[in-house]
């Protein structure tokens, strides 16, 4: 994804996440903090979905429309922030094959872990390409704020 993909990409949030919302400055921020973990995907030429994710702190996944600030300087997971494909693009293998790559990345980063705040019930889709859920009590309000079946999933690497 590149600065000038922005607009693209904030439509295609709004069209798939209209449940989740977040401001323009906080796709912004993720991109220039670390763009090397966003990708915009497409389907016959046509822009079809996304995927931002950063090195984080283990365990602290960020509220729903929060800037992070700074990526952190000792960070203990790779998380991914957000993964969102239109309907007309589901089901053609885009949502594996984009996370095998940022799996790759992540391990290439030295990582040995990455998670997530799996939303919308897409915890089925997680739990295929590899992630568990994983119950931290502290955690629980913070995942009941996103919807009743938010989970936090981790996958080892
Ligand atoms: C969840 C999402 C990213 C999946 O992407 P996708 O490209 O359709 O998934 P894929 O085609 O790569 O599917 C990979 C595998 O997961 C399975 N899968 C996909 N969605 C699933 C679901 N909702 N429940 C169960 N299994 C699912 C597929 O059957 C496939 O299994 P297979 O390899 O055995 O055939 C996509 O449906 C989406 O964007 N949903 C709305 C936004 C969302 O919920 N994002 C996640 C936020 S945490």
């Amino acid at each position: 994804m590149q600065p000038h993909d922005l607009p693209t990409m904030i439509n295609l949030a709004e069209n798939v996440h209209e449940d989740y919302p977040e401001d323009d400055a906080i796709f912004a921020e993720r991109l220039a903090l670390y763009p090397q973990g966003c990708y915009l995907l497409s389907a016959g030429g046509e822009p079809c979905g996304y995927i931002l994710s950063h090195p984080w702190a283990y365990a602290k996944p960020p509220e729903l429309n929060c800037l992070l600030g700074e990526i952190p300087s000792a960070p203990d997971t790779y998380y991914i922030h957000d993964l969102a494909i239109l309907e007309r693009g589901r089901g053609l293998g885009a949502g594996a094959v984009i996370t095998d790559k940022i799996v790759a990345h992540a391990r290439s980063e030295g990582f040995d872990n990455i998670s997530l705040v799996a939303v919308g019930g897409s915890n089925p889709f997680w739990a295929a390409q590899g992630f568990g859920e994983v119950v931290i009590e502290a955690l629980t309000p913070k995942l009941r704020s996103y919807d009743d079946t938010a989970a936090f999933m981790v996958r080892q690497l």
